[in-house]
């Protein structure tokens, strides 16, 4: 009895947060890093440009995190930051603050800036959702939009991520705001704007799932060779490339292959590998998880590396060390998806994508 209640009181400070420090990480990860060479970095050591996503809120609050951008990274989107609704919260107001934040961040240290996102069905607030109107006006509003953000940005972003996500998983185009109000034609105007306000800025297409198999990955390269057959002003295809230990390299092999051939540049976007994908809540990241890891990282790298070097735009990861990741939020569970660990440590994943180019 005693020993039971003992238990409650416990299990009631852990949920309360009491017996946290307040900064020991949600799900620390083991010591399973890698020794420094303080020489190498992955911006170096990469024949092509190796990136991250970044959130401002880390980039002021965490000084490692911000070092470890600078020193390894050459190409920077921002997590959250150029979305629409983050941008354009309502119909006569743009707050540029933290994107500005952002790119004075990446221009100051030299860095390639992606622009991620100006379409994505996810995104849209609500004054858009709510917003009243005819096929012409829907028109006004996406292109004047798309325009005042790239316009803003022209000669400082160097690629955007056009329409993001527009894709269902059955290779369907995707049901949203965009397509109910403009037809699937919302993806091709949109390409069309970005380019009148920036005709130098590389634009892509981004989804996910091209690795899960032929079904979405199909729909994704049909969408996308139908926009550069009518003479879109598409450049890039990205692969987001939110993967798991468990996917085989036969689909993410498929997943490069078949983006190779519509012969656009490809950029893998977001890459994170998840290590927990069955949501176990007390799984403990192992060195045979970490060696799982470094070992699907190597193989993604090391088949990026074999594509046409004029299609490599680069590889970006999906923020940096472990406890940034999306991954623990979005799905609620321990995971170690990035290549540094909750406090910036190089794990195995890192090794591993060094010698993905040897
Ligand atoms: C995610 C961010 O990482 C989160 O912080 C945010 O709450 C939701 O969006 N695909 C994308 C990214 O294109 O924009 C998403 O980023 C992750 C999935």
């Amino acid at each position: 009895m005693k020993r039971y209640s003992i238990l409650l009181v416990t299990l009631a400070l852990v949920s309360s947060g009491c017996l946290k420090g307040q900064n020991d990480p949600v799900f620390p990860s083991p010591e399973l890093t890698i020794p420094v060479d303080e020489s190498v970095t992955l911006q170096a050591s990469l024949p092509f440009k190796f990136g991250a996503a970044v959130n401002n809120g880390l980039l002021r609050s965490k000084a490692a995190y911000r070092n470890v951008v600078i020193k390894e990274f050459n190409s920077l989107t921002s997590e959250n930051a150029m979305k629409f609704a983050q941008l354009h919260p309502s119909e006569n107001t743009y707050t540029w603050s933290e994107a500005d934040y952002f790119v004075d961040f990446a221009q100051q240290n030299g860095k390639r800036v992606h622009g991620h996102t100006l379409i994505w069905y996810k995104n849209p607030p609500t004054w858009v959702l709510n917003y009243q109107g005819d096929a012409a006006a829907w028109d006004k509003l996406l292109k004047d939009h798309i325009q005042t953000v790239v316009t803003r940005y022209k000669g400082k972003v160097a690629s955007w991520d056009v329409v993001n996500e527009a894709v269902a998983e059955n290779g369907t185009l995707r049901d949203c705001i965009w397509l109910q109000k403009l037809g699937p034609e919302y993806i091709e105007k949109s390409f069309i704007y970005a380019h009148q306000a920036d005709p130098d800025a590389l634009l892509f297409y981004n989804d996910y799932g091209h690795e899960y198999g032929p079904t979405k990955r199909t729909g994704i390269i049909n969408l996308v060779n139908s926009l550069i057959q009518k003479g879109v002003p598409i450049h890039g295809i990205g692969l987001q490339m939110h993967t798991r230990y468990t996917q085989s390299n036969a689909n993410l092999a498929a997943a490069i292959s078949t983006a190779v051939a519509t012969g656009l540049k490809v950029h893998i976007a977001e890459l994170d590998i998840a290590m927990n994908p069955d949501n176990i809540q007390d799984l403990t990241y192992t060195a045979g998880l970490a060696e799982q890891q470094k070992a699907k990282y190597e193989f993604i790298v090391r088949t990026y590396n074999a594509i046409p070097k004029n299609q490599q735009f680069g590889i970006t990861t999906w923020n940096v060390g472990d406890s940034d990741s999306w991954i623990r939020g979005e799905y609620n569970r321990p995971d170690w998806p990035l290549p540094f660990d909750d406090n910036y440590n190089r794990k195995a994943a890192y090794q591993g994508i060094l010698d993905g180019v040897k």
